[in-house]
């Protein structure tokens, strides 16, 4: 049957349409985060997901991506890597751009925060044209991490019930508005 969390935490994210631009249905997830049972629910939909599948990394995407990871790395007993707007890493970076609707944009990784061969799952809030993710995945290939799975609270329908990006899978938990 259907998983009796997603209803509520479907009707836990507020759209907020005409945001940031004009056309765009923001799908914002703060008012999830202002219901402790529904956070905890849609956490753990990603811990029941990777738990007892060796994965030794989390990696989230700034900024909201950093909500979702962080309890999942901490329930895994996985360490958590921030992939985050350029400039804002002081170590030794790599980096990766992607396409924005006007201009672009880039994801940046600390060196030597994942080795070769880690099991590392990949999460944010959202994912749209998927451009965010594939830059994600590629940093953590050029490292050689095994990435497992791309994870989101939050997706385009046609990224409900299974779909590829970079030749990952991707999980999506609810379809947005
Ligand atoms: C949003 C969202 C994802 C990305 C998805 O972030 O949180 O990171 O867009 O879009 P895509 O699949 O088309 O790449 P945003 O660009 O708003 O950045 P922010 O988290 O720093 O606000």
């Amino acid at each position: 049957g259907v998983d009796p969390r997603l209803q509520a935490i479907k009707a836990a994210i507020r759209v907020v349409p005409h945001f940031p631009k004009p056309g765009i249905m923001f799908n914002d997830i703060t008012t999830l985060l202002l219901r402790p049972k529904v956070f905890k629910d849609a956490v753990e939909i990603f811990v029941d997901r990777y738990r007892d599948m060796n994965i030794s990394a989390v990696a989230g995407v700034e900024a909201r991506g950093f909500i979702f990871g962080t309890p999942l790395a901490l329930a895994l007993g996985a360490k958590f890597v921030p992939l985050r707007k350029p400039k804002k890493l002081p170590g030794e970076v790599i980096s990766e751009s992607y396409v924005l609707e006007y201009g672009t944009d880039s994801l940046e990784m600390h060196l030597g925060s994942v080795n070769r061969g880690e099991r590392v799952i990949v999460i944010d809030d959202l994912v749209a044209t998927g451009g965010t993710l594939c830059a994600a995945i590629k940093l953590l290939e050029r490292v050689g991490a095994d990435v497992i799975e791309c994870a989101c609270l939050i997706g385009l329908p046609k990224f409900k019930g299974g779909c590829w990006l970079h030749g990952k899978p991707v999980y999506v938990v609810v379809d947005c508005r």
